[in-house]
């Protein structure tokens, strides 16, 4: 959450930097600010709202300089408005950043008593006051090493300097930080997308690092000040993956894209003429794997929830699933034989690198399913697993769901293959409805007209609930979920049998319901379950296979089928029409549906 990003060339960089932060919105929305030396003063530019303000504002401004930072925000300490923007400035030092100081009470209190004058409500302000305390009697790298000691939580940093006008200092612990290469110039951003358009060559900052940019050289230091040689890794350019097209939004892009998602992965992992599953490097021992602890966030959460369905159903290991804010304050019994999977797209989240790091801690045995291959995540974790989705720009995730479950399925499927789990027969027979799943998920697409003309009693209602049974549970909870954070309307998604244990009491007269029951083993019940929301007022939309069985009830409202897969393979075609749903419902209330209020594509805070 929140974007930094900052340059330092012989060029002009107000301009770049408001292009790169156009690209870091997704990060955070709420203001966006820049601050350059500009003939040999420190000069801001903030204010409240998206990039397109600021550069506005910027133009108006004339602001040049040739060193520069700037900022995207996702409020933590202090509402959004342009005096909690970032960047924060002292006369000799500017500040961008990324993260919480959870201290910054402790030290206000200290710099105020020392005389410093704050102006806004945010912690990132102490940043700036200490620091210009300190190099009061300090060099700038002494200052630098004493006030990142002095900080506790989690920061990205980039910092400018009056008085050391040609360099940018960035600095991390927890929140990522990306350094780029390029002619003439250098820069600082929060992440490698911020820096496509200028570089492909990136080195990334490890925890406790800071590094000094200049526009011909960048130097490295652990936190304790020694220098130390980075890697530099050449990026592939796919600048394609982060347009639009033809499409309105992000989101309907992302969603169309599914059928490649899908194909991609399963040429990456599947091996059509041997008809095997290739997992290469997996560097532990299959018979010392006895359970498994699947750990993610939000709907990355939900690929785990169930993925624990799959293991149990193919393998013979113990399977827990966690949320990883929970998990990572748990006094949990690590267990040398279990196999720890963190599963995020951004690879970045806060919460889930703190789990796995808890983890890697312990030593145990960590494997990481991530889109992002460059991500913390992806790095830290013993064993990487990715995606191959490509750029998920969209707040909302919507292609990397499903291929989190792909990649999930496909860990399960080698591991029951590798323990004996499964039988040679099904094992190819899995392999072979794997072959044909892009095709079913292309049907999936098709579910547009229905659901534009039904999702109006959705937005007009107080609230509605998803319900599903066995693997359609956690396809509702992400029907949920999409529906509240895309159209802002209230949504619950439940076990369908747990309904009459309370929440049966909510429906009333007209209210929606989706009904997520495929004809799989739960089936019959899930109808049983659907019969009862219908017999107190509720307005059905089912959402089943085709078939030429009829379905055994009266009264429901609209019904959506998906083609016929066997049972594991639903959860990939059932999960599309309530992505539309979603995306539909909020078109229509005209929200801006890549970047809903409150929310960011890389949660970075805890
Ligand atoms: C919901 C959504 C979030 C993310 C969650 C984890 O549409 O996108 O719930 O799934 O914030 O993010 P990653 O997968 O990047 O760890």
């Amino acid at each position: 959450m929140c974007g930094i990003i900052g340059i330092t060339s012989n060029k002009l960089v107000s301009s770049p930097i408001i292009n790169s932060l156009k690209k870091l919105e997704y990060r955070g929305y709420d203001s966006a600010g820049i601050a350059t030396i500009d003939s040999g003063y420190i000069k801001e530019v903030k204010c409240e709202g998206r990039v397109e303000s600021l550069e506005e504002a910027v133009s108006k401004s004339k602001l040049t300089g040739n060193v520069g930072i700037g900022h995207v925000r996702w409020a933590t300490h202090g509402i959004p408005n342009t005096i909690n923007a970032h960047p924060h400035s002292s006369e000799n030092v500017s500040v961008v950043h990324n993260g919480i100081i959870e201290n910054s009470t402790l030290l206000k209190k200290f710099l105020i008593n020392k005389g410093h004058k704050f102006k806004s409500q945010t912690d990132t302000e102490v940043i700036v006051h200490l620091i210009t305390e300190y190099l009061k009697k300090d060099n700038l790298k002494d200052a630098i090493i004493k006030v990142l000691k002095k900080l506790h939580g989690s920061f990205a940093l980039g910092i400018i300097f009056k008085d050391n006008p040609n360099l940018i200092v960035g600095a991390r612990r927890g929140s990522p930080l990306a350094v780029g290469y390029g002619p003439g110039e250098n820069y600082l951003g929060s992440d490698s997308y911020a820096l496509k358009s200028m570089t492909n060559k990136i080195s990334y900052l490890n925890d406790g690092e800071f590094c000094i940019i200049k526009k011909d050289n960048v130097e490295f230091f652990n936190k304790g000040g020694k220098k130390i040689n980075k890697k530099i890794l050449h990026l592939s350019s796919d600048e394609q993956n982060y347009e639009k097209g033809d499409y309105k939004h992000f989101m309907a892009k992302e969603i169309d894209e599914q059928p490649n998602t899908i194909k991609n992965c399963v040429n990456e992992y599947i091996d059509k003429i041997n008809k095997d599953i290739n997992i290469f490097n997996f560097p532990f021992k299959e018979k010392e794997i006895k359970s498994i602890t699947l750990i993610g966030c939000g709907t990355a959460y939900h690929s785990c929830l169930i993925a624990k369905y799959w293991f149990e159903q193919l393998t013979s290991f113990d399977v827990s699933i966690d949320i990883a804010s929970e998990f990572r304050y748990r006094k949990n019994k690590f267990k040398k034989d279990c196999l720890y999977v963190f599963v995020s797209q951004s690879g970045e989240t806060a919460d889930t690198y703190a789990a796995l790091d808890l983890c890697n801690k312990n030593k145990m045995k960590t494997c990481s399913v991530v889109n992002v291959i460059e991500s913390s995540i992806a790095r830290d974790s013993k064993f990487v697993l990715p995606i191959h989705c490509g750029p998920e720009i969209g707040v909302a995730s919507t292609k990397a769901f499903l291929g989190q479950m792909l990649v999930l399925y496909i860990l399960c499927l080698k591991l029951a293959q590798k323990r004996k789990d499964i039988s040679k027969k099904d094992y190819l027979k899995k392999i072979k409805n794997l072959l044909n799943l892009a095709e079913l998920v292309k049907h999936s697409l098709a579910t547009e007209n229905k659901i534009q003309s039904i999702c109006s009693s959705f937005i007009d209602a107080k609230g509605s609930m998803f319900l599903g049974r066995g693997y359609s549970f956690p396809v509702a909870l992400e029907g949920a979920l999409k529906l509240k954070e895309l159209a802002y309307v209230h949504a619950e998604g439940y076990p369908a049998g747990e309904m009459k244990h309370g929440p049966l009491a909510l429906i009333e007269d007209g209210m929606p319901v989706v009904v997520i029951a495929p004809r799989d083993q739960h089936y019959k019940k899930t109808i049983s379950n659907m019969q009862e929301v219908i017999a107190r007022g509720a307005k059905v939309l089912l959402i089943t296979n085709k078939s030429k069985d009829e379905i055994y009830s009266e009264n429901i409202w609209e019904t959506i089928e998906v083609e016929n897969t066997e049972d594991d393979l639903f959860p990939f075609l059932v999960t599309i029409p309530l992505q539309k749903l979603a995306y539909y419902s909020a078109l229509k209330k005209g929200y801006d549906i890549d970047k809903p209020r409150n929310l960011a594509k890389s949660v970075t805070v805890e």
